[in-house]
């Protein structure tokens, strides 16, 4: 476990690049199994997450190696289908690898997968699609079981999941015959991973739309391919300059890949301003409350910024309204940002935020990655310094967080939980 230290009264301004995207990279990397040739990812993020589905892919029998920022996924030698229980329980995303283990192996064994502690996050859209793909599925001892010859269908997802969508994409590919998946998620990274799987030879084309279309072939080829920038940490960073009254540009961007994100921050009154590739964010007045924000699925505005604009709103002016609609509990930073001063209620899925003038410092705990993030910005621009317990959740999903807020003029401490010594960066 790691603890951080966030100095507080500071002001994020200045430059930084967006790191890979965690949601693209992660079932990229689960398609890799799909060829039984090496591929090269560019611009794969170091985090977490991705570190543990790299050991996932070595235990099936994949060999990974790196030379420098390309990542080289062999799957060549990939010729195990149980997925190890430890890793795979720590990792939600280890549910995309049931669809291409199924695909290549005709086989997968895999445990409930964990994942952020933002709601019971239940698999039946990823199942009952494998079945409609003539899997057959069996729920036996906390392990899911799934073997058989895919061949295609039409799947009608009841809930456009994001998971479900590229766990379906992924079993297509080498099924035999065509796929519709209908109410598909229309998310950025899913576009990422049809043009990789594109890249690798399948015929996937859809992505983006609601109806996605797969015509299954026998085999892939390796390709190299450049994994898509990061929205949410990008969005995370530009948060942060609303914050603390300060002026960030993150560069390496998509066009309008936070549009939803500067529309609300243009309406606390900050100064938002893109380019083709970049964006940033000044705030120089006090910052004014929303009444009114609703996440929902792509291109509503993202669940995974939720909690660092409700950060933002926790020291705006007047009173916000925050509805969460895709998880059932992704508030538990709101407990959190209380122990700092800020005054809000939770009823169910709203929450109402009454803006404090600022917030102080506190022991706080990162109970997921996002909500470890919020606490990170509020303690940024709150008064004296805060300590973030199981800081190492945020690193599951943020590329070293704390040297990217030393660029920006913050700081950020790692604690030694042992000896309690401070190792500063900057
Ligand atoms: C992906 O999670 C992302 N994770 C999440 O990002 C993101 O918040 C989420 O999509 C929504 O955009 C990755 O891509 C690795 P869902 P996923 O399936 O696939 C319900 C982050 O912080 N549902 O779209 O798990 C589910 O309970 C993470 O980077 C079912 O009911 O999200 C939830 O209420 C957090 N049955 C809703 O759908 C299912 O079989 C959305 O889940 C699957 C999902």
């Amino acid at each position: 476990m790691s603890n951080w230290l966030v100095h507080g009264n500071a002001v994020l301004s200045g430059t930084v690049s967006a790191q890979g995207s965690k949601n693209a990279a992660l079932p990229v990397l689960a398609a890799a199994l799909l060829v039984e040739e090496p591929v090269t990812l560019l611009n794969c993020p170091v985090i977490r997450d991705t570190e543990n589905m790299l050991r996932i892919l070595e235990s099936l029998g994949c060999t990974v190696t790196r030379e420098g920022n390309a990542l080289i996924v062999d799957s060549r030698t990939a010729d195990r289908f149980v997925l190890p229980t430890v890793l795979s329980g720590e990792l939600r995303s280890s549910i995309f690898l049931l669809g291409s283990v199924l695909s290549r192996f005709g086989e997968a064994d895999a445990p409930y997968p964990g994942g952020c502690e933002i709601g019971n996050r239940p698999i039946d859209l990823h199942l009952e699609g494998l079945r409609c793909l003539h899997a057959e599925i069996e729920e036996h001892g906390g392990r899911i079981r799934c073997k058989g010859a895919l061949s295609g269908a039409v799947v009608d997802l009841d809930y456009p999941s994001v998971g479900a969508t590229e766990n379906i994409m992924l079993a297509a590919c080498r099924a035999k015959g065509q796929t519709t998946i209908r109410n598909a998620a229309c998310e950025p990274e899913i576009v990422d991973l049809q043009n990789f799987l594109c890249a690798c030879g399948f015929r996937v084309r859809g992505a983006g739309t609601p109806s996605i279309t797969v015509d299954g072939i026998s085999h892939g080829h390796g390709t190299t391919y450049r994994i898509m920038p990061d929205r949410i940490a990008a969005g995370t960073y530009l948060v942060g300059a609303a914050i603390t009254g300060g002026d960030v540009t993150v560069t390496g961007m998509q066009p309008g890949a936070v549009d939803t994100l500067l529309y609300k921050l243009a309406a606390c009154g900050c100064d938002v301003a893109q380019t083709a590739d970049s964006v940033r964010v000044r705030r120089t007045g006090r910052a004014r409350g929303i009444a009114f924000t609703e996440t929902r699925p792509y291109p509503g505005f993202p669940t995974d910024l939720q909690p660092q604009l409700f950060s933002l709103l926790s020291v705006s002016d007047g009173t916000s309204a925050l509805i969460e609609n895709v998880f059932e509990s992704r508030f538990r930073h709101a407990q959190e940002l209380r122990r700092m001063g800020a005054k809000n209620r939770i009823l169910d899925r709203t929450a109402i935020i009454t803006g404090v003038e600022r917030l102080h410092g506190a022991q706080v705990t990162a109970h997921d990655l996002r909500g470890g993030a919020a606490l990170v910005l509020a303690a940024l621009a709150a008064e004296g310094d805060t300590e973030i317990l199981r800081a190492e959740r945020i690193e599951r999903g943020y590329e070293r967080m704390d040297s990217v807020i030393g660029r920006l003029g913050g700081s950020i401490a790692r604690k030694e939980n042992s000896i309690g010594k401070e190792e500063k960066t900057r």
